[in-house]
This record gives structure tokens, C-alpha cells and sequence, in this order.
């Protein structure tokens, strides 16, 4: 590629595209065809939520530059996510970068393994999305956003961790206040102190007495005689609930919305569960709920012919390359029966989703349990019908739907 196909700071108007409601994709296409290194103007768009007056942002949408920046960590750095979001959060292993990221990582991946995960799914995971189905089976009316998907992953979480689950909506309004600090700082700072005096009698008793929960593995955790720091242990868990439980309910909306509107595909994925692990992963690819993740150039660099300078930002456009089509046939459409083919829904490289096989484990039991007992499920037609939207977060607001009630 030349640079001929980078058109820099070329007037992609990301105004139009509104960062609740807005429809990116259509604007997507358009780069990946046209200008698949987006240079940001200052004054405007979605590039210039990351740039500064000095410092140019880059938006990166074809799925080979989305993946080669990914996996190129030594130059494109995650140090900028410590910019905004750390300030409230403490040590965050998303803003880590080279061997401090690694040993981190090895620390608390072990909890994250899709096989030490299966002991959740009897005991929590099962039986929190059934305690939100037992209260609305016998109405035959809900919306599945207000009633289920926006409270079945909190809940997973704060359970998984060792958080009492009667405190799991005061932990999650810290956590609201804590990842939307850059806007509103001295809320986002309260909220930060008040989760940690909260969660230090939690973390000094499991030091004494290990309950089998996430927190227990995280103080103890040790590999080669090294051990978390209290500031590491605080910022992952001041983390998890953003990082799990708005990313998964919000995908988890985009997968119900796929099956009511289209009810063929409900159909067959009811009466053939093995088509269940398809579904899950070509709704992460078709609609993931994070479009985007952010670098910061550690060194002069260039991507698709584009030179890009010494601390630009970047923003990565995992939601575009998800729909490239020199990757995937008829990108932009919903397909059960597309060939399996790995999707960026939760990154590459060094810095992949660590939740992602507690993501898929949420998604296909909250999805089963649902279509077992929610019977002849169908939108309400009184209501207006779902829509999935958003520019770096994308789910619908609500999904209103009618079944037999029991
Ligand atoms: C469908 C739901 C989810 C989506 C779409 C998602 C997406 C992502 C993406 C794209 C990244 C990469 C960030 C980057 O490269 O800068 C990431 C990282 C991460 N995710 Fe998820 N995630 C989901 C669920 C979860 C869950 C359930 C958890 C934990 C309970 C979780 C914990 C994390 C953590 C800790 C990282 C940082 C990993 C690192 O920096 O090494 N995520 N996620």
C-alpha cells in the first residue's frame, strides 16, 4: 500500500455520528476503501477525543494494520490509557506495556482460565440469570436491557470476586463514578477512595482466611516468590467491573436483539443448541459492544504507508476491522453460517481480553437459560423495535419483548 491511500486528516465527519446513538460503520467502509489511516482534525471527531492541539490522533480501520499494531507492543505503547482512566483507577494492567505487563498478567490469569472459570457456572453463573427470569416468567412482559442484561453481569462479577452481592449496586455506582472521572474528576476520586476503603477489610480477610473467590486468588497469587502490590490489587479490581460487566451486558443486548429480529435464526439455535458457540462468536464480530482501543506511537513508525510521529495517538478500530472484507464475505451482514474465522471483538496481542472465556461462559448460559424459558419470545409490537447503537460502545437501550408467561 502507498501512501496514496491514506488521505491524512481528511474530513471524516464522526460529528455526525452522535457517541450514544451514532451508526459508524457505513463511515467505516468508507476508509477501509478510501482512507484506511484516518489523521484526526483537532477541532472535531471522534480522533480528536485522544489528540491535544499538540498531539495528532490516527484512526487505524483495515483489519491487517488493526492487527499488526496490536501485536507490535514495543511501538505502539498502552501507556495512554494511564492518561485519563488511571487517574481513578490506580496501577491499571490495561495502561502496562513490555515485562511489568507480563508478570502482572501471569499473576491474575490464572483465575481467568476457561477451566478454572467452569466452577462458576453451577454456582453463580446459572443461578443469577435464574433468579432474574423467575421474576419476570410469570408477567410475559419485560425489557430483557432493564430487567436482565444490565444486571446479570454485575452481579456475575461481584459474586466471582468475593463481593457481598447484596453490596453489588453500591459496587457498581463507585464504578460508574470511577469510569466516567474524566468528566466529572471529583466524584470519579470519591468514588475511587471509597471502593478501596470498602474492598480493605475484604482483602486483609482473605490475606488470613481464603474464601476460593477471585480476591483470595489475587492476594495470594505468586509466581518466582513475587507477589501483587496492594496499588496492583486495588487497580484491577477498581477494573473489573467496567472492563466485565458493561463490555459482556452490552453484547449480551446485541445478541438478544439479533435473535428477535430475526426470528428464523432464534429459531434454529432454540432447537439446536450446538449452534449456540457460532452464534455467540459471529454476533462479537458482526456487533461487539468496544469498537475501538487505544496506543500511543512509542517511536517514528508508519501503518499502511501513513508515516505517524513519535507520540501520536491511536485509535484502533477493532469494531471496522470486523467488518473488512478482504477478511470477511458480506462483512456487514449477520450470518450463522459463516466459516469460522477469529474476530477482534477482544483484541490480539499481548494485551487480549482476560475476561473473554468468562464473556463467552455469561453469554452462553444467560442466552440458554433464556431461550428455555422464555417461551414463544417475540419483540412487543407496541414498542418501538431495538436498535444497536453507539460509536465506541454499542448495545441497545432497550429490547422490549412479550412470551408466555408461566
Ligand atoms: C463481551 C465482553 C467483552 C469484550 C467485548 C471485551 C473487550 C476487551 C478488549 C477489546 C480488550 C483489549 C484492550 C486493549 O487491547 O487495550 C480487553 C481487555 C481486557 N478485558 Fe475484556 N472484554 C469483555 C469482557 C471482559 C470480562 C468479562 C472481563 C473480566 C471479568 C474482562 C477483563 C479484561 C481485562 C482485565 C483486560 C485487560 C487485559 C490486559 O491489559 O492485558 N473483559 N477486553
Amino acid at each position: 500500500m502507498t501512501t496514496d491511500a491514506t488521505i491524512d486528516n481528511q474530513p471524516f465527519h464522526y460529528e455526525e455520528v452522535d457517541f450514544f446513538t451514532g451508526q459508524p460503520y457505513e463511515q467505516w467502509k468508507r476508509a477501509r476503501q478510501e482512507c484506511p489511516v484516518i489523521g484526526s482534525d483537532p477541532n472535531g471527531g471522534l480522533g480528536s477525543m485522544l489528540s491535544t492541539p499538540d498531539r495528532q490522533a490516527f484512526q487505524i480501520t483495515r483489519w491487517d494494520d488493526v492487527e499488526h499494531v496490536l501485536r507490535s507492543g514495543e511501538v505502539f505503547s498502552s501507556s495512554i490509557n494511564a492518561e485519563h482512566i488511571g487517574q481513578f483507577m490506580g496501577e491499571l494492567i490495561l495502561a502496562m506495556d513490555g515485562q511489568e505487563h507480563r508478570s502482572y498478567r501471569n499473576l491474575v490469569a490464572h483465575a481467568f482460565r476457561a477451566s478454572q472459570l467452569e466452577r462458576w457456572r453451577d454456582t453463580v453463573i446459572s443461578p443469577t440469570i435464574n433468579m432474574f427470569l423467575d421474576k419476570i416468567s410469570p408477567i410475559g412482559k419485560a425489557d430483557l436491557v432493564r430487567d436482565i442484561t444490565s444486571r446479570y453481569p454485575v452481579r456475575v462479577i461481584c459474586a466471582i470476586v468475593g463481593v457481598p452481592v447484596q453490596d453489588s449496586d453500591q459496587f457498581h455506582g463507585w464504578s460508574e463514578k470511577i469510569n466516567t472521572g474524566p468528566l466529572d474528576p471529583e466524584a470519579g476520586l470519591e468514588a475511587s477512595r471509597s471502593m478501596r476503603a470498602y474492598l480493605e477489610p475484604l482483602v486483609e480477610s482473605r490475606r488470613s482466611e481464603p474464601q476460593g473467590d477471585l480476591l483470595s486468588d489475587l492476594v495470594h497469587a505468586e509466581i518466582d516468590g513475587q507477589r501483587l502490590t496492594d496499588e496492583k490489587i486495588y487497580g484491577f479490581l477498581r477494573l473489573l467491573l467496567p472492563a466485565g460487566a458493561e463490555t459482556t451486558f452490552r453484547v449480551m443486548g446485541n445478541a438478544l436483539t439479533a435473535l428477535l429480529l430475526y426470528p428464523e435464526t432464534m429459531a434454529r439455535v432454540k432447537s439446536d443448541r450446538s449452534l449456540l458457540p457460532a452464534f455467540i462468536e459471529e454476533i462479537l464480530r458482526w456487533e461487539s459492544s468496544v469498537t475501538q482501543v487505544s496506543r500511543v506511537a512509542a517511536v517514528d513508525t508508519e501503518v499502511a504507508g501513513c508515516p505517524i510521529s513519535k507520540g501520536s495517538a491511536i485509535s484502533v478500530l477493532t469494531g471496522s476491522a470486523n467488518h473488512d472484507s478482504s477478511r470477511y464475505e458480506n462483512s456487514e451482514e449477520f450470518d450463522l453460517d459463516r466459516p469460522a474465522k477469529n474476530h477482534m471483538a477482544f483484541g490480539t496481542g499481548q494485551h487480549q481480553c482476560l475476561g473473554m472465556h468468562l464473556a463467552r461462559l455469561e453469554l452462553s448460559v444467560g442466552i440458554n437459560e433464556i431461550l428455555d424459558r422464555l417461551s414463544n419470545l417475540r419483540l412487543d409490537p407496541d414498542a418501538p423495535a431495538p436498535v444497536i447503537e453507539g460509536l465506541a460502545f454499542r448495545g441497545p437501550q432497550a429490547l422490549p419483548v412479550l412470551f408466555d408467561a408461566v
